[in-house]
């Protein structure tokens, strides 16, 4: 049995899907690994650290790979290097790309997306979306931070006080509970504001304010999956006017709210922005999906009458260390179920509800319910 840890080929990826501790582990396992040269520099994990810890190190690792470990999808120039057959684990990108998925199909591929994993209790150690979106929001407050021109924390001094930055995270998942944890330990005065109920309490537990429309259809704005529902025009303008008297009076707006499969709903207008102080900042985490922010730009950070807009892509990507070592923890986690131990080779079980949730292609078509050709689903 086979693994390569390819190299990433976009420019904007530095995160790596392996680290040496997760190479000794498929190591364990019997796999032999093979590294793509400069894999992890990225990351801060040199060759010799593979090395050290059982990999071999080479150019083309994926020709003869039963598995490959990825970031990011692989590009349609990659897919003549890899083996019929083999597996692809990554972050697949798959809504709106169903071209790019039956490439990967025609290929031959065995593709999962590690986005898809369900929310269970056994698929936490797997559930990409949760290990990178905490680091991003971490990543976010500390951007603002950085970006603000004032203090976060109150501060008394004898030249003076100082008085603690108002923060307001829209949209409470595991991005902005982070983010908020973050701004309340810089000393932020923070509020923050979802459409699913159950985030409230959330909120309230680490230290910050609630702020929402909660009428009926906020009640019942959860799927049972736990994610958001797109709300209903009426709600949005609701929810607008709401927010636009709070963010006046906002030094700091972090925006993370998503729906999954769909484009991520505007929050913050262009009159919105327009009403705020000079020097306020807004971090978009949603820019990749459409953006949360009127004028959010994505990889720029753009100056709108004073007000940064920040809309920095990959932002789990800015603490690439980090984040390559909870993504190759969480891909280990996921392959290692589809290895017999005994036999030392793969055995997947394709009824199982984790890998029919993240499985793309099988046996040249598309597989997914989420993907099929209309015909065939
Ligand atoms: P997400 O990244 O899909 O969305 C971020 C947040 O945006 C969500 O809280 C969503 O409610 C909010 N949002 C959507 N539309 C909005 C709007 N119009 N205004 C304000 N906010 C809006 O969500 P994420 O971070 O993936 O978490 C979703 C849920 O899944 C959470 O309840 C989380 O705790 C839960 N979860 C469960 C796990 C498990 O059981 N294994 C693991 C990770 C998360």
């Amino acid at each position: 049995m086979r693994i390569a840890v390819a190299r990433e080929t976009d420019a904007g990826e530095p995160r790596v899907a392996a680290t040496a501790e997760t190479v000794k582990k498929f190591k364990a396992l019997g796999a032999d690994v093979a590294v793509a040269r400069g894999a992890g520099i990225a990351s801060g994990i040199l060759d010799a650290d593979y090395e050290a810890a059982g990999a071999t190190i080479g150019e083309d690792v994926t020709k003869d790979a039963d598995i490959v470990l990825k970031v990011r999808r692989p590009a349609p120039n990659e897919l003549s290097q890899y083996k019929k057959g083999a597996l692809v684990v990554a972050i697949m990108d798959p809504y709106g790309n169903e071209a790019a998925l039956k490439q990967m199909a025609d290929a031959g591929l065995a593709a999962f997306a590690m986005e898809l994993m369900p929310r269970i209790t056994r698929a936490q150690s797997m559930d990409v979306l949760s290990s990178q979106a905490n680091l991003a929001g971490y990543r976010a407050v500390v951007d603002a931070a950085g970006e603000y021109g004032r203090a976060l924390p109150m501060m008394m001094t004898a030249a003076g006080t100082v008085p603690a930055a108002k923060v307001f995270i829209m949209g409470v998942g595991v991005a902005g509970l982070q983010a908020i944890a973050t701004a309340r330990r810089m000393g932020a005065v923070v509020t923050a504001t979802d459409v699913r109920p159950a985030t409230k309490e959330q909120v309230e537990s680490l230290g910050a304010k609630f702020l929402a429309v909660e009428d009926e259809e906020f009640k019942n704005a959860q799927t049972a999956g736990g994610y958001a529902k797109e709300m209903s025009k009426e709600y949005q303008a609701k929810q607008a006017a709401l927010v636009a008297e709070h963010i006046k009076k906002q030094d700091i707006v972090i925006t993370t709210a998503l729906i999954p499969g769909r484009p991520a709903p505007r929050l913050i207008t262009a009159a919105m922005v327009a009403s705020m102080r000079p020097g306020s900042v807004i971090i978009d985490l949603a820019v990749e999906r459409g953006g949360n922010v009127e004028g959010a730009k994505p990889g720029n950070v753009e100056v709108v009458g004073g007000v940064k807009i920040v809309g920095h892509l990959n932002v789990a990507g800015r603490l690439a260390a980090s984040a390559s070592a909870l993504y190759a923890k969480n891909l280990y986690t996921f392959v290692e179920t589809l290895i017999d131990k005994k036999e030392k080779k793969l055995a997947i079980n394709w009824d199982d509800e984790i890998v029919k949730g993240t499985a793309l292609t099988r046996d040249g078509a598309i597989i997914h319910p989420n993907f099929m050709p209309k015909t065939a689903a």
